[in-house]
């Protein structure tokens, strides 16, 4: 596993570095909620990509907790754990990566720490979900050993981060 890979919390120096990635290298609709209007990173979605974690995680009371994912000393995408209602001490994780850091290894390191985080911070079990053509998320979660479970436009899998720890 690639150890240059590290997570820092988000603050607001991070969200702008944050920000400036997800514009140069990637696209609005891997990020971000959708946002209507034009396609592209029009001022609109520039400032709902901030606000959107400035309320969910950088809020006094955040409803989830997003990383900076950093390689060496570069911010290159971000992760996020987020407690999931209704059912106890279980987490969803969700990560994208810039166009020009994936497939060398990045998600792989940041899946891994996202297990220790989730772990640490006591969570029983941890959710993800991706869509049936996204072959990278697949392959990683198999990788992990857990089961993928089709369900129509959706590919699903929880992590027991008990047995596996
Ligand atoms: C999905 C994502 C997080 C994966 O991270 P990554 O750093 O690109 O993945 P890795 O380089 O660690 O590769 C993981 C596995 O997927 C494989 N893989 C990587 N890119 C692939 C591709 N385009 N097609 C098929 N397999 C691919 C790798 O070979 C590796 O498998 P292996 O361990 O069996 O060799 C990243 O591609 C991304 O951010 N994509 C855009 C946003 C997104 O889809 N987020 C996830 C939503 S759940």
């Amino acid at each position: 596993m690639r150890s240059d890979v590290t997570l820092r919390q988000l603050d607001e120096d991070l969200l702008q570095a944050l920000l400036d990635v997800a514009v140069a290298d990637a696209d609005p609709h891997e990020v971000m909620p959708p946002v209507a209007g034009p396609a592209g990173w029009t001022a609109e979605r520039r400032t709902a990509f901030s606000r959107f974690h400035q309320s969910r995680s950088l809020a006094a009371e955040p409803v989830e907790t997003t990383y900076a994912i950093v390689v060496g000393d570069t911010v290159v995408g971000a992760a996020r754990l987020c407690p999931l209602e209704g059912a106890k001490h279980a987490v969803e994780a969700g990560v994208w990566i810039g166009r020009s850091h994936r497939g060398s290894g990045v998600g792989g390191a940041v899946f891994s720490h996202l297990l220790t985080l989730a772990r640490a911070d006591g969570f029983d079990s941890l959710f993800l979900s991706t869509k049936p053509d996204n072959m990278a998320s697949q392959r990683l979660l198999s990788a992990m050993g857990v089961d993928l479970v089709h369900e129509g436009d959706a590919v699903t899998a929880w992590v027991d981060l008990v047995a596996a720890g």
